[in-house]
């Protein structure tokens, strides 16, 4: 069957480059009205090969405008993930013009060594003098060299208020390296961390390191986001993360938090298969405290066999992350921007909606199903099951929902149109535990042409998935499991992106 790609499988509000193979998010900031997102971009072809830094910019992170490619492979290498910071006190002495502060991109240079499978893997800088729009490599580069270690990549730097320098953060195959800096250009080792702790099912990429307060008050904690491939919850690539103090030199986890997660690691930012090595913005913390980030909405079991040809990949929508608090520990959530609320337009609204067997509750001529936000609330939450249905006349069906006997919420996109150009896509049903104990159980659920993105419990629980029908989801069910229930509030929203 030949289809229109672009009609059918063209995400409505998430970022995808016009043409070719996409991965990471790299080096995103945020200076003078705009959000900068650059990406792991192979230009030549929908595959990965060899690395640049696409980019992109926006005003408000759902609307995106791509930009002419910023870095190029050079001699050291391709260019690898890595992280973007405004250079306010130009402490680089890299700042060129009165007008702008310096943007410095921290980056991995990456040279695979002949005739082997191994790659050289160095960190080196590149500045702009232009908001982020060109960039000139460093002349010093690398600005960290490595002869003996295997995987050493994905810097990521920030600013460290409290003692005047630059922090940074590195992968090193099974664990984290910490290092400071005074001007982006000489950096000093300063601990690692993660030998034996949290998840080791693959290599440890794509770190991102800082702050954030407890409940939004005054105490705060530290994160630390560590992207894992494989050995994702669900299989394949996943990010987890890990809360604690940081003396300046060592990062050590809280001793409540390391008991949790030595009992059960369920420290995912998102349990769903596709959302990877998302990191946060720089330069972009939120009046309440809070981050802004976006994650690679794919996996590496599959995203290089996905049904599009002419580009690869999209990313999540971006997301605001904060540090919660209660009697059943930390807990990072996520929650989609505000920002998309912006392009709400045309509204679908029930209370105390009875859900009897399978009872539908739109379809595309009251409200489309493929840039959309639903929010959606039970009270009194005893329910055994529910199952969200979206099909389409094809036959082909996405069900996500919570099934009790586990408490667990779940994706099963086994029908959900195009599965078989991957055995890892579709084989299981996906799952994600309830850590909540409230009594209430909120959802928000985003819906693209080819996305959903859970957020339960007030983004607690996340769950980002992709999937390819073969015609757009035309209508929206519910399913109830052996007892009826009711839904006490549904609301739905054309989002006009
Ligand atoms: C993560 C990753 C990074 C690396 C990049 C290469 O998906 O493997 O560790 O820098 O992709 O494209």
């Amino acid at each position: 069957v030949v289809h229109n790609e672009e009609a059918l499988y063209r995400p409505n509000f998430h970022f995808t480059p016009q043409k070719a193979w996409m991965n990471d998010p790299n080096g995103m900031f945020y200076y003078n009205g705009y959000y900068h997102l650059y990406f792991q971009y192979h230009p030549e072809s929908n595959v990965w090969g060899p690395m640049h830094w696409g980019h992109a910019i926006s005003t408000d992170m759902i609307s995106w405008r791509e930009l002419p490619i910023a870095l190029y492979p050079d001699e050291l290498g391709t260019i690898f993930s890595g992280s973007a910071v405004v250079d306010i006190g130009n402490t680089s002495g890299l700042g060129r013009t009165e007008k702008a502060a310096p943007v410095v991109a921290m980056y991995t240079s990456s040279k695979q060594l002949e005739g082997t499978d191994n790659w050289k893997q160095t960190q080196s800088i590149a500045y702009s003098n232009d908001e982020g729009k060109t960039f000139t490599k460093f002349e010093g580069n690398p600005v960290i060299d490595n002869d003996s270690l295997k995987d050493f990549r994905d810097p990521k730097v920030a600013w460290d208020e409290e003692r005047n320098r630059w922090i940074m953060v590195l992968a090193a195959g099974d664990r984290i390296m910490f290092y400071e800096s005074e001007n982006l250009k000489n950096w000093k080792f300063l601990s690692d961390f993660g030998q034996g702790i949290g998840g080791h099912g693959g290599v440890w990429e794509c770190p991102d390191f800082f702050k954030l307060p407890v409940n939004g008050g005054d105490d705060y904690k530290w994160v630390l986001f560590v992207s894992i491939n494989p050995g994702g919850p669900n299989g394949g690539s996943a990010t987890q993360y890990f809360i604690g103090d940081f003396d300046g030199t060592q990062f050590v986890m809280d001793p409540e938090f390391a008991e949790d997660l030595a009992k059960d690691h369920n420290y995912w930012i998102d349990f769903g298969k596709d959302n990877y090595a998302g990191v946060s913005w720089s330069n972009a913390r939120r009046k309440d405290g809070s981050k802004l980030m976006l994650g690679w909405m794919s996996n590496w079991q599959y995203a290089q066999k996905v049904p599009t040809e002419t580009w690869r990949s999209a990313m999540t929508v971006a997301r605001k992350v904060q540090l919660k608090k209660d009697d059943n520990g930390y807990r990072l959530v996520s929650n989609p921007v505000k920002e998309l609320e912006g392009y709400r337009s045309t509204k679908y609204k029930k209370e105390d909606l009875l859900i009897s067997g399978e009872t539908k509750i739109v379809d595309s001529k009251v409200i489309t199903l493929s840039s959309t936000e639903i929010k959606f609330e039970i009270s009194d939450f005893q329910t055994s099951a529910f199952t969200f249905k979206l099909s389409n006349q094809q036959g082909d069906m996405l069900l996500f929902g919570y099934d009790k006997t586990n408490n667990s919420f779940f994706i099963d996109r086994s029908k959900s149109g195009k599965i078989d150009f991957s055995e890892d896509f579709a084989s299981k049903k996906t799952k994600a535990p309830r850590t909540s104990s409230n009594s209430t159980l909120t959802g928000t659920i985003i819906l693209d042409k080819t996305s959903v993105e859970l957020f339960y419990d007030q983004g607690e629980t996340v769950m980002t998935e992709i999937f390819f029908p073969n015609a757009p989801y035309d209508t929206l069910s519910m399913i109830a499991g052996d007892e009826d229930f009711t839904i006490n509030h549904i609301e739905i929203h054309k989002l006009n992106v």
